[in-house]
């Protein structure tokens, strides 16, 4: 930090590269909202003020990193790519009044930006937030609204959990009966409803200039109730299963050939409407009840020389992976398709490490072992449905608050190993948490979890690290965030988390 700062006008002058096109309509979009005015062209007869200059490889800023140089006269940023460009803006944007980021006019506020130098670069190149459209259903406005926020805090991740028992919420031209059946098994007001194609292009898009990846999930065998009331034919006893709001042991028949085909044809329009290099293909809590009797299941095991119904899941897994490898795709599943051992899968597989609270470090030692990488996001303390006191069906020991995120969250690792590629956060939606129910999930917690999953610093104490949380809290009122308590002693009796 220096002395003094630099005063963002109507009059002020920006000159870009190509690259920083993006963050220069971000920032002028942010300002046209909040200040009434937008940055001006450059001219003939004088430097720019704000100058978004292409760094050279020597920098060694790689694919997100930036320098941002503020003085009295004028903002420099420098940047490889234009990711890089548009994190500088965010930073650029953290610094302004928080007024920056509302959604109408603040007469009377300085637009200044403090003197300074940083040279920024996250630790991580995925760092993603989960939203679970498929439990609860939620407007493509709402999905928007949150990919906004995640901008803010530069996650580049969307990962979205489109398909669950409850709910298959994206339009799969080939098999209409997914979302014409299968987007309304369950009752809940929030619980009916779909993304059709266009509508997914439209969020990719939208986040794509927020250098946002969206990342699909289509949870696979288990978690697929609501797939297989509209083509019960590919269980293993070809019956519709009920619906639940946790999981079942009805998935789609390992053995059958069909649901091989039916799955890839869903994978071949998910790879086309998803220009991102990652598809999760879930794989979590499959119990392999109807597996180990079913004889379609049981000749397969035989036939492939699998050991059990789990290497069955190894052979199915491994074969969807192979099918995204021929698309250009990585892959990535839950932790519990790795826990029973096994044959390795294909090399564009990545592990997700979640369930620290019934099994510790066992998945991440597993995906170590062979040679998986690993995206960290432990339920402990990454989950941010599990609210700060208790709610529902969230009973203590599914509780965590700022400060337990902050200190001793196991995703949250000082010197990560190469093949921990990243951190990620999920809030589920299971027990009817609702759009109105979010925001107090999320935030303020999501910004120890950003922080974790972009900074390299050690650590300061945590009530300096709250004070600076507090800080922010003026600019989540400002983007409209009906943002919960942060620590557990805060928490009002009786506080509503509905
Ligand atoms: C999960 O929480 N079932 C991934
Ligand atoms: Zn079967």
């Amino acid at each position: 930090m220096g002395v003094g700062t630099f005063n963002i006008t109507s009059s002020t002058r920006t000159k870009y590269c190509a690259e920083a096109r993006d963050a220069v309509v971000y920032l002028n979009l942010k300002l046209k909202t909040a200040a009434g005015f937008q940055l001006a062209a450059q001219s003939a007869e004088r430097r720019p003020d704000i100058e978004f200059v292409q760094a050279a490889p020597k920098d060694s800023l790689g694919n997100e990193g930036y320098i941002l140089k503020v003085t009295s006269k004028r903002i420099t940023i420098r940047a490889q790519s234009r990711a890089g460009f548009f994190y500088a803006v965010q930073t650029i944007l953290q610094f302004l009044p928080p007024e920056i980021v509302g959604s109408k006019i603040s007469e009377g506020i300085s637009w200044t930006v403090p003197v300074l130098i940083i040279r920024d670069i996250p630790k991580y190149f995925f760092r993603s937030f989960m939203m679970d459209s498929g439990r609860q259903f939620q407007t493509v406005e709402y999905i928007k609204r949150y990919l906004d926020f995640l901008a803010q805090l530069k996650i580049n991740i969307f990962h979205w959990h489109l398909t669950e028992g409850q709910g298959w919420r994206i339009e799969i031209k080939k098999y209409p009966k997914l979302t014409e059946l299968g987007s309304s098994v369950a009752q809940g007001e929030e619980q009916q409803g779909f993304y059709t194609q266009e509508e997914i292009k439209e969020v990719v898009e939208y986040a794509r200039l927020r250098c946002i990846t969206v990342v699909p999930e289509i949870d696979l065998p288990g978690h697929s109730e609501a797939a297989l009331i509209a083509y019960p034919e590919l269980t293993c006893f070809k019956k519709a299963p009920p619906t639940v709001m946790e999981y079942s042991s009805h998935l789609f028949c390992g053995g059958n050939e069909s649901t091989y085909t039916f799955i890839e044809n869903i994978l071949s329009e998910v790879c086309d409407l998803f220009p991102g290099e990652y598809i999760h293909l879930g794989g979590d809590e499959a119990p392999k009840n109807d597996w180990d009797s079913c004889s379609v299941c049981l000749a397969k095991i035989k036939q492939e020389g699998l050991a059990n119904s789990h290497e069955l899941q190894i052979y199915f897994s491994t074969r969807l992976a192979t099918y995204l490898q021929q698309r250009e795709k990585k892959c990535i599943l839950w932790g519990d398709v790795i826990e029973n051992g096994g044959p390795r899968m294909p090399d564009n597989v990545i592990i997700y490490w979640w369930n620290y609270r019934k099994k510790l470090d066992a998945t991440y030692k597993a995906a170590m072992a062979m040679g998986y990488p690993i995206i960290c996001g432990t339920n402990y303390y990454t989950y941010l449905n599990f609210p700060i006191t208790p709610w529902s069906r969230y009973k203590e020991d599914r509780t965590f608050d700022l400060r337990q995120a902050y200190e001793g969250n196991p995703s949250d690792i000082l010197q990560p190993p190469k093949f921990v590629i990243g951190v990620g956060a999920c809030l589920w939606t299971d027990w009817n948490v609702k759009m109105r129910m979010i925001d107090q999930r999320v935030f303020p917690r999501l910004l120890v979890l950003s922080e974790q999953m972009w900074s390299s610093k050690e650590k300061i104490p945590f009530p300096e690290y709250y004070e600076k949380v507090k800080l922010f809290y003026p600019r989540l009122d400002a983007l409209g965030i009906h943002y919960g308590p942060a620590v557990k002693e805060e928490v009002p009796l009786r506080y509503n988390w509905e």
